[in-house]
């Protein structure tokens, strides 16, 4: 049964005049609104809605919650869970949040700004630069991803170890719930008491509670000194043991530090041959680490990276040297999902574990999944400081995705499924960052504690008791 209920001639007619002229989109001129980043499904929808002011977005959640119809919030598209897309119904409506993209207020003082929740998130850190501030966010999908997406999906992305995921970096929101009530929480406030917190309540809700329309979000000055290093390791017990070294001696300045094999760094350079692996001397692994604070910071880092050598747990390091260095050492990181998109992948995953059971996860899994097919390629890389791994997994060498696929029908499922088993096993999470969407939903209902359900499905039923907002996504 789908979500979506038809909407009629008339409701749509009612829909296009709340925008005007020129800020709707017919389902024929919407492509670019159905496509998955991984190319996975296709959406569909009937009508694309681009409000400009809160206003607006609120007049059409009251003539959709009346209509009994389905609407799905969408940002900058770059969800890879399909929570953004209705594969299934082509009665969605579309509320593209593009128009909304003003920075309404920066604060400097108050270490925040308010933006609309169309603000591409790369415009955001322009912003904060202009005041010597920073909004510290920061993904591979930067210059398409946007405030109210990143803040629907609490998402995640390579600083989290030292600022938090999008939630830890909200001081308020302002959202439009299912009965087209405004809420308007955007005090940049450190600490705010009064009751329920509907931001948070929010943050993480996948479109699912309401349209977040904008967000006070939180900025910090920036770091005098930054240091970007690709350190080697020829082990995965000895990366994350580099790693607990590393945390012992900067501390809270260690911004981020992801994971990366030599597996997938050749598939990289395969893939953008322009970069390389600035590291002679070929190891298995490799911790991309990035630190920044004080003046000194530099020497501090030097000096860790001296005595994590003479330990022995640092064969070979590269230090940046530059600003160009420096973003080459991150292209080889932020252009890995699109190598292994190219490359071929068939199934991507997105675990959390406790730190100290990464490498365990990380064997069982590559164990499990080889005795699937003992052909099967895996990358696995990630967010390691947080205790996030993403696993791609690619045909054997020399065999085309759509042959493999076709040949084995069932492998894609079966990957996941083994997948989630030793993620469990490991007492992980199935969705660290990447949410559940209407991809993982079968997998929230298998893995969380019927209690758990049951509060999440009171929640939705007591916001949204016409499930006009994204139906089928995360609740089900
Ligand atoms: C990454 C995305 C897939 O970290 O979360 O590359
Ligand atoms: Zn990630």
């Amino acid at each position: 049964m789908s979500d979506f209920s038809q909407p009629s001639e008339a409701t749509l007619d009612k829909l296009k005049k709340v925008v005007g002229e020129g800020d709707w989109r017919p389902s024929s001129e919407a492509a670019r609104y159905f496509e998955d980043p991984r190319g996975r499904f296709t959406g569909q929808a009937c009508l694309i809605v681009m409000p400009e002011t809160t206003e607006e977005v609120s007049r059409i959640v009251r003539i959709c919650n009346e209509e009994r119809l389905g609407l799905i919030p969408y940002g900058g598209g770059t969800g890879v869970v399909a929570g953004q897309l209705s594969p299934d119904s082509g009665n969605a409506i579309i509320l593209s949040l593009e128009r909304m993209n003003r920075i309404r207020q920066v604060m400097p003082e108050d270490f925040a700004l308010v933006a609309e929740a169309g603000c591409i998130l790369e415009n955001i850190h322009a912003a904060a630069s202009e005041h010597g501030l920073v909004y510290p966010l920061s993904m591979a999908s930067k210059g398409s991803c946007t405030v109210g997406g990143n803040l629907a999906t609490n998402a995640g992305g390579i600083q989290v170890l030292r600022h938090g995921n999008a939630r830890d970096l909200c001081l308020g929101v302002e959202a439009v719930l299912p009965s087209g009530d405004v809420i308007s929480e955007l005090r940049p406030l450190r600490k705010n008491n009064t009751g329920y917190d509907l931001r948070h309540l929010l943050a993480g809700s996948e479109g699912t509670l309401g349209i977040i329309t904008a967000a006070t979000l939180v900025l910090k000055p920036q770091d005098p000194e930054t240091v970007t290093a690709l350190c080697a390791s020829p082990s995965l017990n000895g990366a994350l043991r580099l790693f607990q070294q590393l945390r012992k001696d900067l501390g809270e300045s260690l911004s981020g530090i992801e994971l990366l094999s030599n597996f997938g760094i050749d598939l990289v350079t395969q893939h953008f041959p322009n970069l390389k692996n600035p590291i002679g001397q070929v190891c298995d692994w490799y911790l991309l680490v990035e630190v920044g604070g004080q003046a000194g910071l530099t020497d501090r880092v030097q000096a860790s990276l001296a005595s994590c050598m003479e330990k022995g747990l640092l064969p070979d390091a590269v230090v940046a040297s530059s600003e160009a260095q420096r973003a080459g050492l991150w292209d080889l990181r932020e252009n890995t999902p699109e190598a292994n998109r190219m490359t071929g992948a068939i199934c991507n995953s997105d675990t959390s574990v406790p730190l100290s059971l990464i490498d365990r996860f990380i064997t069982k899994t590559h164990e499990a999944v080889m005795g699937l097919n003992p052909g099967l390629r895996i990358n696995s890389y990630g967010h390691v400081g947080d205790g996030n791994i993403h696993h791609n997994v690619f045909p054997p060498e020399g065999v085309e995705k759509a042959d493999f696929v076709a040949a084995n029908p069932a492998i894609i499922e079966l990957i996941r499924e083994t997948i989630n088993e030793v993620t469990e096993d490991c007492g992980g999470s199935i969705s660290a960052e990447h949410g559940i969407g209407r991809l993982k939903i079968n997998d929230l209902n298998r893995y969380s504690g019927r209690a758990k359900l049951d509060a999440i499905r009171t929640i939705k039923d007591a916001l949204d008791p016409n499930n006009i907002m994204n139906p089928g996504a995360l609740v089900s």
